[in-house]
């Protein structure tokens, strides 16, 4: 017999009963779990001449959501050397932060650089977490977001289905960022992006209209598991891979160099054009509407190809009567020529399943739930990112998948593939289902969140890259960056008013902020990419910072003077650059105004006009 619980013995909800019975009668009168009046009112015969009908995709604070797309970053990504591999020499970045923020800091380095984006956003399953977007002040919210563990361990933030806003919560998460994430790409670049049932259509729909119906390049269906789920009327076994090019002409273009290389089994017959197997003349499905139909070595049918070149093909003995139908010839050189792809990705291999046993050994532990399968990221790499320096972008990279998938494909193919990927140290809870990945943040001495999953695994594999291929080459380190405020207290987060802003400019480092810091500000604020490498020079007994092969000149010593100045010129001049540099100093560098327009007229001399200062 069950136990009367304290919830039976409360008083029934009248409302909730009434509420219930309406959405059994008048599902459609229903939106989030709440009424709407107007279409319950239509759905009873009332209508509104006034309710204006049109096609549109609307959800409670779209339009706030679009407008944080365009409100500027207020921080700064900040250099971790000490967590990062190969610091000065590795192009890959590893991003540790909120993905809107770090988006919208990335958009003046990486506009239109990226070559592929795939990402795997939490599916809003009910259970998963959800990012909550301070409208008011983002950086902010995220500070405080990296705090949210209460004092039991537990999690403060999810998107539960009973909030109300359970579907708009998760659109508008999605909404700025990928209409960020879409000014990164190249014109020639795709993104990908992974989704269950929960949120398939909506995601359609949003893609639509951040990247353009007509740049909807393929809902791909990815079998992700062998195993059933009892509790479901059909047991779900595929996830979707939605794929959007910036630029679908482009992509249209390029189709025969894109796609992937096809099956080269069965070329087992030769001649003297080399070895071929015969395949079947005859139109696609026989009867295909359009196909010539004609008799030809008296079979009749419907084939590929006209009478005429049908005769040629014969008469230059690429053709033949193989029993009852006609064969020709088809080359392994023009087979290796072709790619090609479905939409019905089915291989076994990519079952989420055996990518969790993969990660479990590589990691000599479980920390991580349904990763999604290396051979599947690198499925789409190989679809479309085959050129060197080619980069790749994951903003949601969990336990580093995209990171690692980067990694294999460039030892494999002996190809320089570059990844940035970006992840929330979401807070590790104590509840069940993270308690395992929390422990294994203690046992490797790290602080208990996800971020730290992923670096560890990225380490790992780098580790196992170059031990199973000791002569490699390749890359196989990354830069940590950790998203922060600005290190300048009065700085102006306005991009475009980059020179008002580094004038107006008070304070220069805030407290704990090294010059480091300050420089790899100046990277984003100039737009230069992360990836160059910082070098130090003496100049006249002082310090200089010297990126991009000359481009950019930091001085944030006291005490400059003309001497100084005049060594700095000589500095640039060993440069090859014909471009002249941008050159900042410190306000509080020069002694005097005099002082600071004297510097500014002998560089102005030496045809340097871009100088600024902190
Ligand atoms: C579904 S998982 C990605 C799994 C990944 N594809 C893999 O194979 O491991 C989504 C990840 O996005 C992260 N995430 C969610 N919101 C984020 C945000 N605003 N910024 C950065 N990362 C976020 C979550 O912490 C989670 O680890």
């Amino acid at each position: 017999m069950d136990k009367l619980t304290q919830a039976d013995a409360t008083s029934h909800d009248i409302v909730a009963d009434n509420i219930d019975k309406l959405k059994t009668i008048f599902p459609e009168a229903f939106t989030e779990g709440k009424i709407d009046f107007d279409v319950l009112k239509e759905t009873l015969g009332e209508y509104r001449e006034t309710r204006e009908e049109r096609y549109n995709f609307s959800w409670a604070g779209k339009s706030k959501a679009r407008r944080l797309a365009q409100t500027p970053a207020t921080g700064t990504l900040r250099p971790c050397p000490e967590e990062s591999v190969d610091w000065d020499t590795t192009e890959n970045l590893f991003i540790e932060g909120d993905n809107l923020e770090v988006l919208k800091l990335l958009q003046k380095s990486y506009q239109g650089k990226v070559k592929m984006i795939y990402i795997d956003p939490p599916y809003n399953t009910g259970k998963d977490f959800v990012y909550p977007d301070k409208y008011a002040d983002n950086l902010k919210g995220y500070l405080e977001f990296t705090k949210q563990v209460d004092g039991e361990g537990n999690k403060l933030s999810s998107n539960a289905e009973t909030g109300g806003r359970y579907h708009s919560n998760w659109l508008n998460m999605m909404l700025p960022r990928l209409t960020l994430a879409k000014n990164l790409l190249k014109d020639d670049g795709v993104m990908f992006i992974s989704i269950d049932d929960s949120e398939a259509a909506n995601l359609v729909k949003l893609g639509d209209e951040v990247f353009g119906e007509e740049n909807r390049i393929s809902l791909i269906c990815h079998k992700s598991r062998a195993s059933v789920s009892n509790d479901k009327i059909i047991s779900p076994n595929h996830n979707y891979i939605l794929l959007y090019a910036k630029n679908e002409r482009t992509i249209f273009n390029l189709r025969s160099k894109f796609g992937l290389p096809p099956e080269l089994d069965g070329f087992d017959e030769e001649d003297e054009n080399g070895q071929f197997k015969f395949v079947p003349v005859d139109g696609p499905g026989g009867a295909a509407k359009g196909n010539p139909h004609y008799t030809f070595l008296g079979v009749t049918g419907y084939w590929r190809f006209s009478e005429e070149t049908m005769k040629e093909k014969y008469d230059a003995g690429l053709v033949q009567k193989v029993g009852n139908g006609l064969q020709q010839k088809y080359y392994l050189e023009d087979a290796k020529k072709t790619r090609k792809t479905t939409t019905t990705w089915w291989d076994e291999k990519l079952y989420t399943s055996t990518a969790s046993a993969r990660l479990k050994q590589l990691m000599d532990g479980a920390p991580f739930n349904n990763p999604k399968h290396i051979d599947l990221i690198r499925k789409m790499i190989e679809l479309w990112c085959r050129n060197d320096g080619d980069i790749v972008v994951d903003f949601f990279a969990g336990s580093g998948t995209t990171a690692h998938s980067c990694l294999e494909q460039a030892v494999t193919n002996d190809q320089d593939i570059r990844y940035i990927v970006v992840q929330l140290p979401e807070p590790l809870a104590t509840e069940a289902s993270q308690k395992v990945a929390a422990e294994y943040c203690d046992r490797i001495g790290k602080p208990r969140n996800i971020a730290e999953l992923s670096k560890e695994r990225i380490r790992r594999t780098a580790a196992k890259i170059k031990d199973e291929h000791p002569d490699y080459k390749g890359d196989l380190g990354f830069k940590v960056f950790k998203l922060d405020s600005s290190n300048i207290e009065a700085w102006d987060s306005n991009d475009e008013n980059l020179e008002d802003s580094v004038l107006k400019a008070a304070n220069v480092l805030k407290d704990g902020r090294g010059e480091l810091d300050i420089v790899y500000e100046l990277f984003l604020k100039y737009g230069l990419d992360l990836s160059y490498s910082v070098n130090t020079h003496e100049v006249a007994g002082k310090q200089v910072y010297e990126i991009g092969a000359g481009s950019l000149f930091i001085c944030l010593e006291d005490h400059i003077t003309t001497d100084f100045v005049e060594a700095l010129i000589k500095l640039y001049k060993s440069f090859d650059d014909e471009a002249a540099p941008r050159v900042v100093f410190k306000d509080s560098g020069f002694k005097t105004d005099a002082a600071k327009k004297d510097a500014e007229s002998t560089l102005k001399d030496a045809g340097i006009l871009d100088v600024k200062c902190l």
